[in-house]
């Protein structure tokens, strides 16, 4: 068993420690404009149906896109595509067209108007199925209602952000633990 000295700790930055990833591309349709963000703040809130929530600031030009659109397409990157996920994350679709300073292919979707990052490994098409956290948190619920997922790699290398400009690659797998688990909780 560890043994840690611990430390008082501000908990303004235990998000480092909590940050699920990994961090995503949120591209959305609205009018005759596409756009991309990076986003690191999600989280899977169902199984059935699929849902996931979303932190988009209503500071970013993708909220009212994706407000008034409810709809946007999560892409998965890999590592290979992480200078562009920094670059992504740090500049607005106000200034720029996002799929074309960053040579990234736009795919149509089959559910949604938004695109899919044809360069990432997974794309999952999204509706927003509730909007009730949007004001109060910038909190946005969607549901996977399509998913194109690569067939390989089996184990995408994808980036996980800890804060302060620090990622972690996705790296060692195992299922050693899988017996341990009761069969539907798998
Ligand atoms: C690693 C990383 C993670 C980020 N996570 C989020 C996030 O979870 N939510 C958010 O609103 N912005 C997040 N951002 C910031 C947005 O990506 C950034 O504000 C983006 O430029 C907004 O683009 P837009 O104005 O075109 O919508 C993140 C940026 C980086 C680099």
């Amino acid at each position: 068993m560890p043994h840690y000295t611990k430390t008082d700790f501000p908990v303004d930055n235990v998000r480092r420690f909590l940050e699920p990833g990994p961090v995503v591309l949120v591209s959305s349709a609205h009018r005759d404009e596409t756009n991309i963000m990076t986003m690191g703040w999600h989280m899977v809130v169902e199984f059935q149906p699929s849902l996931i929530s979303c932190v988009i600031s209503s500071a970013n030009h993708s909220f009212e896109m994706i407000r008034k659109s409810r709809q946007c397409v999560i892409n998965v990157p890999t590592v290979d595509l992480a200078a562009k996920v920094v670059k992504i994350g740090n500049c607005s679709g106000r200034d720029v067209d996002k799929f074309a300073e960053f040579d990234l292919t736009a795919k149509a979707a089959v559910q949604v108007r938004a695109p899919l990052i044809e360069e990432c490994y997974a794309n999952f098409e999204c509706v927003l199925v509730d909007a009730s956290q949007v004001n109060k948190y910038n909190v946005f619920i969607f549901e996977v209602v399509q998913a194109h997922v690569a067939t390989a790699p089996k184990y995408p290398k994808t980036i996980h952000y800890r804060g302060d400009g620090e990622f972690m690659i996705s790296g060692e797998n195992t299922r050693r633990y899988r017996k341990l688990f009761r069969p539907e909780m798998l």
